[in-house]
């Protein structure tokens, strides 16, 4: 590339990304099991409404809305049909989300539109009839709808699949225009009439990012995530290719929408086990995708797939502060997670950690100076106003100067604040 071309890719890049300066910070308000919860998980979540948002959250991440095969919601069927689901009707939603509103937090929905679930069989006996759950027939699709190389949905006659097979449901043909109208129209009912402000997009490995991209230009959400998912590989090179991939799957998706940062989690939970040299890249810059793209990074500890009762991929249980206090003194967007919140009684070591991040204006682009990243021992400057020491070694020598005080701390971790 020589270097004119370089210049012109670089400048495109930086006007088609904006910058995100507002301290958004995202809660994951469900859990695997919410769906089962006696009562309904809408009604049980509107009494933490006032407790979400003094913690200072300014997004809360809701679970899939619509009638689904699956409790959890993640085999969506009837779209428009919102009394079906688990987690109670389209009334307490909505309820629940005005209740957000009221105390000036916004509310994300789960958007799972890779794949979708029949409603009936058609004359051959095969299930592929999908009816939207609307009296005038939107979202009513058949096999022409299905991707034709959707293996066990033999039948569907649509384009070959633009990402990864989902086994076990129909994948949808996003390259079909009346699924992006029809899709994009159902997101913006969900903002107009039920009041959802973003969206967080379930398994986008499911179809092409462009595809993410037009669903991101016909409905303009306030703010949005996806979920893109790689089995990470340790060392600089699996780190790099995997965080790489982040950051194309963003760009490619139009630079509007973020992505959660699957590469910090995985680094992260390894080296708060002893390793924290892995929390410095060959750069001398954090390791995950907020090293290289920190206004599009959403970083997490656990999620309802990767802890709760699945426990996936889990952050090792008693290192969870350790975890929070480097998200919530890093760059990116982070996010808290339902159970270390409420279930876990981590609530107030975590408020405390977000009032340190607010009160010294720590924004998603911040800067990190890392000066230490031993096995023991992690320590870092983040916009030469706050401090954060992670590992279990106490002698700090004299790396935090003496005009920083102890702002906040607990097992194996410290912040400090500038005076
Ligand atoms: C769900 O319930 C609401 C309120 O009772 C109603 O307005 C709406 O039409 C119902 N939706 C469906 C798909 O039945």
């Amino acid at each position: 590339m020589s270097f004119q071309t370089s210049f012109c890719f670089i400048s495109l890049f930086l006007s088609v990304f904006p910058s995100f300066t507002s301290p958004t910070l995202l809660f994951q308000g469900f859990n695997w099991e919410s769906s089962n919860h006696p009562g309904g998980w809408y009604n049980s979540l509107k009494n933490s409404v006032s407790d979400i948002a003094a913690a200072g959250i300014t997004h809360v991440w809701l679970p899939p809305p619509s009638q689904s095969v699956s409790p959890q919601g993640y085999m969506p069927g009837r779209l428009y049909d919102l009394n079906a689901s688990k987690y109670e009707s389209q009334g307490e939603l909505k309820s629940l989300i005005e209740a957000f509103h009221q105390k000036g937090v916004k509310c994300v929905a789960d958007i799972v539109i890779n794949h979708r679930t029949a409603e009936r069989k058609d004359g051959r006996g095969i299930w592929c009839v999908f009816e939207g759950g609307t009296p005038d027939g939107r979202l009513d699709w058949g096999p022409s709808f299905i991707c034709r190389d959707d293996a066990p949905y033999a039948d569907g006659n649509g384009s070959p699949d633009t990402g990864m097979d989902f086994q076990p449901a129909p994948d949808i043909d996003h390259l079909n225009p009346r699924v992006q109208k029809e899709l994009s129209d159902w997101m913006n009912w969900l903002k107009s009439e039920i009041g959802f402000n973003g969206w967080r997009f379930d398994f986008v490995k499911g179809y092409a990012p462009t595809m993410t991209k037009i669903y991101m230009e016909n409905t303009s959400p306030d703010f949005a995530v996806g979920e893109k998912w790689d089995d990470l590989s340790l060392g600089q090179g699996g780190q790099d290719s995997h965080r790489y991939a982040l950051k194309d799957w963003v760009t490619a998706a139009g630079g509007a929408v973020t992505a959660f940062d699957f590469t910090t989690k995985g680094v992260l939970q390894a080296a708060v086990q002893g390793e924290l040299w892995r929390l410095r890249d060959s750069n001398r810059k954090p390791p995950g995708l907020i090293g290289i793209l920190p206004q599009y990074a959403v970083t997490f500890i656990d999620n309802h797939d990767t802890g709760s009762t699945q426990n996936y991929w889990p952050f090792p249980s008693d290192k969870v502060m350790q975890g929070y206090a480097y998200i919530l003194t890093h760059p990116g967007i982070p996010s808290i997670f339902y159970d270390h919140f409420f279930n876990w009684g981590l609530k107030e070591e975590i408020k405390k950690l977000v009032a340190v991040r607010n009160r010294n204006g720590i924004s998603s682009t911040s800067t990190v100076n890392i000066l230490a990243a031993d096995s023991d021992l992690y320590v870092a400057a983040i916009d030469e106003k706050m401090m954060v020491k992670i590992g279990t070694r106490w002698d700090l020598g004299n790396l935090i100067p003496s005009n920083f005080q102890l702002a906040t701390s607990g097992n194996n971790y410290a912040v400090w604040e500038k005076n």
